[in-house]
């Protein structure tokens, strides 16, 4: 599969097998990870990978934050849904900016651009992780809704680090169609 097919079939899945990954299959997606470009190759990238027997845990503190917020008044949006896809997927790696500022607390002009730079270069990290496992048959979803319990999973973890994603990973049990994209003449202004 070259690389411009392996963007065209990747699909965000919510329904994993589940059969376990091989730690090697996991290792070479993290690897192809870390191959991403990077602003000034400071590969900002941490992954901490949740295994198996340590996915209920993953799951309680995720609810817990969800209830959490919930009794603050938050409106939960698809984060029950994302939290059942988690619950499914064989792995889950929660991905990290290694910067220890508080993102919802930026002071000046640097630590926006530094975040802003570093943020990027873990979103083309996430991406090349997702293409490699579209390459090796698979699934793979990238989840955001995680932030709904972002001071309990960095709190469970015990790091200091900001929380960017999480990617849950497994084989596919769904073969969705392509979801719609704007047209290119929409997002694109020629000069
Ligand atoms: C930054 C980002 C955050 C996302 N967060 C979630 C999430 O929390 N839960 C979920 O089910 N899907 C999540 N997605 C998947 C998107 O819903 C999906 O990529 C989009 O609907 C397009 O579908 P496709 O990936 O199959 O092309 C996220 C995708 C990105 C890039």
């Amino acid at each position: 599969m070259n690389t411009l097919e392996a963007i065209r079939a990747r699909r965000s899945i919510r329904r994993f097998k589940p059969d376990p990954l091989p730690e090697d299959v996991l290792t070479e997606l993290l690897t192809a990870a870390t191959l991403a470009p990077s602003g000034k190759n400071e590969q900002p990238w941490r992954f901490v990978v949740v295994r198996e027997d340590k996915r209920p845990e993953l799951l309680a503190v995720m609810r817990a934050g969800l209830a959490a917020r919930k009794a603050e008044g938050v409106p939960l949006g698809s984060s029950e849904w994302t939290a059942r896809v988690m619950e499914q997927a064989p792995i889950t790696i929660l991905v990290f900016n290694a910067d220890d500022e508080n993102p919802f607390e930026h002071k000046d002009f640097s630590d926006v651009f530094g975040n802003m730079v570093d943020v990027q270069s873990i979103g083309a990290a996430i991406q090349n992780l997702l293409l490699a496992a579209q390459e090796l048959g698979i699934g793979s979803l990238w989840i955001c809704d995680i932030f709904y319990a972002y001071g309990e999973l960095c709190a469970w973890l015990n790091e200091r680090h900001q929380l960017i994603a999480a990617i849950s990973l497994g084989y596919a049990d769904e073969a969705p169609l392509p979801r719609s994209r704007k047209a290119v003449d929409e997002v694109v202004r020629w000069l």
